[in-house]
């Protein structure tokens, strides 16, 4: 089963931003299986570089709209994002050093940042851009 499903509950009804959502969703999910089935070190290294680089990818391109088009919130979602990359960043660090596993418990919290910052952050610029012609 995957760890993060993708349903309306978490679409922010945009849907060039509903598939970058579904693409780094994806990426988590493949982390996940990677750990779950064991597959080795520098496998499991692999996707969560990929899933690191592909989280910076869609915070860039959400933080271009939101200042392209004058966004009230822009300094606090930023602040949001760059402080999920460096906790990411810390995790792919730790992990790289054998510090920590990727365990349940990591995964559970990355889901939870994920999913509460899409349904909550995420959506209050939803009708602003949608009003500004973002598809
Ligand atoms: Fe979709 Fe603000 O990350």
């Amino acid at each position: 089963m995957s760890l993060i499903a993708w349903d309306q509950s978490i679409s922010v009804n945009i849907p060039s931003i509903d598939t970058q959502h579904q693409k780094w969703i994806g990426m988590i999910n493949d982390l996940y299986d990677a750990m779950r089935s064991g597959k080795g070190k520098e496998v499991v290294g692999k996707i969560l570089e990929e899933m690191v680089q592909y989280t910076q990818t869609h915070f860039a391109a959400e933080e271009r709209l939101m200042r392209q088009y004058g966004y009230p919130e822009y300094e606090q979602h930023k602040l949001a994002h760059d402080r999920f990359v460096e906790k990411v960043k810390d995790l792919q660090a730790r992990n790289a050093a054998g510090q920590i596993a990727l365990s349940a418990e990591v995964f559970t919290s990355l889901k939870d940042w994920l999913v509460n910052h899409i349904q909550t952050v995420d959506r209050r610029y939803a009708p602003f851009l949608t009003a500004k012609g973002v598809r």
